[in-house]
């Protein structure tokens, strides 16, 4: 198979709050413990481990609570409260909890009148969304000292008529008025194309529906990717193809390698999903691999993009801010592919998960690469 690297174009718009430099990294409760067995203690947990295992100097900063860490009402001055039960200490004291431990804290809220998991895994609440709450709710999150708000569309459209980019832009709009600078990301499934128009209202736009923890899903959300990588994000503002399922469900060592590999050539926010202090050490040295996270961070003049395909061996890549380049070759099938790029020039070839250099390229690169799998490379110029 030929890979011809095209002509690169830096995307032209770029967003504005001076955050998210580079995809932001760190740890989210949902794909761990969905809704109900969200606990304070599972989110001081996680950011303990994060400091304890090394993940914190990898770069996984962001300890993000999602769905499900809310009262069933707000309190009667109308502002947003944690679950009693689950949260008896309260969002600021874990809020503080996570800053000592040298890490950031994030939560969850919705534009419309409901949230995800009241529509879909039952959670008993009302008004708890944040529609006609949009500068309160800004605000509790500044006295707790949140550092991240994920923004999530749950229907809003269906349910409250709401309209995605003014919806989106309305509290990326009070969160501009706070004297706290406070990451935004928004989530609305790729329904509405954000990353046709989200890069001036938020750092970071999921461009699919949830990611499941099963090769199937990881396989159809990176060729979901291939059109989106057109209007690539940019240092400030990402594509988000979902947080990371490493460690759940059925995924396998390989498959966990090539969705972090992909990840990263995509420059993927990386969020891991899963028990942080029960790693195995297949998973914690997939999600710690510095060599990867480089590539992710490394933003030249776009995003990783599919450039050939043949059956099931793709060639993903992109240049880098060295002049070289950093490149994927996936096997999405289910027997051995050869996969081989044509990248003119002569090139130093390093194996990104063998940690080695492997010899030197002179106009093709190729791999034998085994099913469900990645071969990842970095080239750079001699
Ligand atoms: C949606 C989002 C998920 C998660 C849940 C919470 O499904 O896509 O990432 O936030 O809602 O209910």
């Amino acid at each position: 198979m030929l890979a011809v690297l095209l002509s690169w174009s830096p995307p032209v718009h770029a967003v504005s709050n001076g955050l998210a430099r580079t995809p932001p990294m760190g740890w989210n409760s949902w794909n761990q413990v969905r809704c109900y067995d969200l606990t304070e203690q599972v989110v001081r947990d996680a950011a303990d481990a994060l400091a304890s295992t090394g993940m914190r100097e990898a770069g996984y900063h962001y300890v993000v609570i999602d769905d499900c860490w809310q009262a069933p009402t707000r309190a009667a001055d109308g502002s947003l409260r944690p679950d009693p039960v689950r949260f008896p200490g309260g969002i600021a004291a874990l809020a503080e909890y996570v800053h000592d431990r040298g890490l950031l804290f994030g939560i969850y809220a919705v534009p419309g009148s409901r949230t995800c998991a009241m529509a879909n895994d039952g959670y008993p609440a009302t008004g708890i969304g944040s529609l006609g709450h949009e500068r309160q709710d800004a605000g509790t999150f500044e006295d707790w000292d949140v550092d991240y708000l994920k923004y999530d569309w749950c229907n809003a459209d269906t349910v409250d008529g709401l309209q995605p980019q003014a919806a989106f832009a309305k509290m990326r709009d009070e969160l501009a008025r706070l004297d706290r600078p406070i990451m935004y990301a928004i989530s609305e499934y790729g329904l509405s194309r954000p990353w046709t128009w989200a890069r001036p209202v938020a750092n970071l736009w999921r461009t699919t529906f949830d990611l499941q923890p099963e090769w199937t899903s990881v396989r159809g959300v990176i060729d979901q990717q291939a059109a989106v990588a057109e209007s690539s994000g940019l240092p400030g503002g990402w594509n988000d193809p979902d947080m990371l399922q490493i460690g759940n469900g059925t995924l396998t060592d390989a498959e966990n390698r090539a969705h972090f590999s992909m990840w990263a050539i995509l420059n993927a926010p990386l969020f891991a999903g899963t028990d942080p202090a029960k790693l195995g050490a297949g998973d914690l040295e997939t999600l710690t691999n510095t060599e990867a996270i480089a590539v992710d961070r490394d933003f030249a003049v776009a995003q990783g993009r599919r450039l050939a395909v043949s059956g099931a061996g793709e060639v993903w890549g992109k240049p880098l801010s060295d002049g070289g380049f950093a490149l994927v070759l996936l096997n999405t099938g289910n027997t051995l592919t050869s996969i081989s790029a044509s990248i003119p020039g002569i090139w130093a070839v390093r194996d990104l998960w063998l940690h080695k250099d492997v010899g030197t390229a002179d106009g093709t690169v190729s791999a034998t690469v085994a099913p469900h799998s990645a071969t990842m490379l970095r080239l750079t110029d001699r």
